[in-house]
């Protein structure tokens, strides 16, 4: 077939005449970059009325659309002839327009607007009923959070989404720029990544045990005497069997009775299963939980790194990430931590410490930069509404190299600090506060800076033993407004100091059998990081709160929808 005949067929398949005809909708974003150019051009745009106000005593008005493409909106004008106005400007309403593209009359700051010729649809508002305030009214990002469903229809929230959105892609052109391989490792796990305990339980013995109950309470358990009256019928039948084939009965008749004998068995077999059907979580003798009859017949959790599931992929295709949603029960009320909250976790063979923070550089700046070229209205938005410096702050690290400090450098100038006093004591061993790592970063350097080499008493066992026998080699890249983004390091490939780690450590070794074997055959030098992505939009943005740039924030006491 010519290619044009190709061409033909394949739209001809496109169209189902049995459907309403597909909505080809232009972009408000689109609109606007355009300007004039596109001005005369007829298109089909919707979205959700910011404002509306009547004009000409009611025989007009201007909607400001927003489709959440861009933090500006669209001057809509519709006659009162082409729709009843009071129906469209209420704060929150959406509609699907057509119109055609119009310069605005010289002197007004719009840049273009739609004269619409017909309203296509509409999703009327209550607007009494509606929680968002109208206009320039707003309500505290605090308020925002009790109405998370909402909430994206808001400047500030839709300017997140979109600086988070180009934060993701831009992570996937930086990794396969530079020839890492996206894996998707695991939600649930049997392993802790992080040996500190902080995993929520993945379980079904809860559920079960409800719906055992309420059978219980429906259809009692068999008692003792009904079960044995079942067997006197097996004992009836068995002996009704025996008798026919004494008597040289015929196939037949003893294949019948043989028939019924199976069914007062099973009906026993039945029987003595429900009997040993019990209310509550199924212990074991010692009164321990049998986690054998919980779902995957072990104890299961939903991860807290997929750390330890990369690195078996690293130690086959040499450079892969992992992105996905990480979960941790503890305690945290701060404005730095969620319990739900997602990483981006690169992991490279053949690679040491020094080519880790080399990586965990690159990618930062490239995510600095990747904002300033591709997110600069929401950025502009960001510097006007939150935070002065956040344009600034992108460029500064994009462009200049992070410090690097070994731990023992950094305790040694926090001990010297005069002007400030610390509410954590600083001594060597101690993990870094929060207050200590910003002081470094926001008052000591006034840029990003990496922390390596820490005690090995305060990180977690798979990292790299150093010749010291008293540090590891790990690392944590500092950055102000946040204080730890990134938390990385070599991993320990050598077998028995691994081993010996997971005992100190007070971890049991069969769990970590599989991530042993990786250094049993072919073991590798290797290194990687976690980037916590909602921290990266905090420094980007310059939000305060890591609840108001992840959509559906989970912490202690709360988890919306
Ligand atoms: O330092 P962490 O605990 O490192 C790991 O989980 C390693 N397994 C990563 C690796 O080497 N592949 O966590 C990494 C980063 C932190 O630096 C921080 O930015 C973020 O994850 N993070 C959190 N973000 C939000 N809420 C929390 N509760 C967080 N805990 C860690
Ligand atoms: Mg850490």
């Amino acid at each position: 077939m010519a290619a044009d005949a190709v061409a033909a067929a394949m739209a001809a398949s496109s169209l189902c005449d049995d459907l309403e005809p597909a909505t080809v909708r232009t972009c408000i974003r689109d609109v606007l970059a355009a300007g004039a150019a596109r001005a005369g051009e007829r298109v089909v745009v919707g979205g959700w009325v910011r404002t509306g106000r009547e004009q000409g005593k009611g025989t007009f008005a201007f909607l400001e659309l927003s489709d959440g493409s861009c933090v500006s909106t669209l001057q809509v004008i519709v006659d009162a002839a082409v729709h009843p106005l009071a129906r469209l400007t209420a704060t929150g309403t959406s509609v699907l327009v057509e119109g055609e593209i119009k310069e605005p009359p010289e002197g007004t700051k719009q840049n273009v607007e739609l004269k619409v010729s017909r309203v296509l649809e509409v999703g009327e508002v209550d607007a009494a009923a509606y929680p968002l305030p109208k206009g320039k009214v707003k309500l505290t990002l605090e308020k925002l959070r009790d109405v998370v469903h909402l909430r994206s229809r808001t400047n500030t929230i839709g300017a997140v989404a979109r600086i988070r959105h180009q934060l993701a892609y831009a992570t996937h052109r930086f990794f396969e720029e530079n020839r890492f391989l996206y894996v998707h490792t695991p939600i649930i796990t049997t392993s802790d990544c992080e040996g500190a305990g902080e995993m929520f339980q993945v379980t079904t013995l809860f559920s079960q045990a409800e719906k055992t109950e309420k059978e219980l309470k429906e259809n009692p358990a068999p008692s003792e005497s009904e079960i044995e009256s079942a067997k006197v019928i097996v004992k009836e039948k068995g002996d009704a069997v025996a008798q026919l084939k004494a008597a040289k009965a015929s196939k037949q008749d003893i294949s019948a009775a043989v028939d019924i004998l199976n069914r007062a068995k099973e009906h026993v077999s039945k029987l003595e299963e429900r009997s040993k059907l019990k209310p509550g979580i199924p212990c074991r003798d010692d009164g321990s939980i049998a986690f054998e009859n919980d779902f995957f017949k072990r104890q299961a959790f939903l991860t807290v790194s997929g750390q330890l599931q990369v690195e078996t992929y690293a130690c086959a295709l040499s450079s892969v990430y992992t992105f996905g949603p990480t979960f941790r029960a503890e305690n945290s009320h701060t404005s730095r931590h969620l319990a739900e909250f997602w990483m981006v976790e690169p992991e490279i063979a053949f690679a040491n410490l020094q080519d880790d923070m080399n990586c965990a550089e690159k990618y930062v700046q490239y995510l600095c930069k990747w904002l300033l070229d591709h997110c600069r209205e929401d950025m502009e938005f960001m510097v006007k509404n939150y935070d002065k410096s956040a344009i600034e702050r992108l460029e500064l690290v994009s462009s200049t190299p992070f410090v690097r400090i070994s731990y023992t450098k950094a305790v040694e100038l926090l001990k010297n600090v005069t002007g400030k006093k610390f509410d954590n004591k600083v001594e060597w061993g101690i993990d870094l506060a929060s207050e200590h790592e910003r002081y470094l970063t926001e008052d000591i350097f006034k840029k990003p800076v990496i922390v390596y080499n820490y005690p090995k008493g305060i990180k977690a066992f798979y990292m790299r033993l150093n010749d010291d026998d008293k540090t590891v080699a790990a690392m944590d890249v500092l950055v102000p407004k946040v204080g730890e983004l990134v938390g990385g390091s070599q991993r320990e490939e050598r077998l028995d100091v691994l081993k010996q780690r997971i005992l100190d450590a007070g971890l049991p070794l069969e769990p970590y059998e599989w991530y042993l074997d990786l250094r049993r055959f072919g073991s590798v030098k290797h290194s990687g990081f976690g980037l916590g992505f909602e921290r990266m939009i905090l420094f980007a943005t310059g939000m305060e709160n890591i609840r108001d740039v992840i959509p559906f924030p989970r912490y202690p006491g709360r988890a919306d929808l």
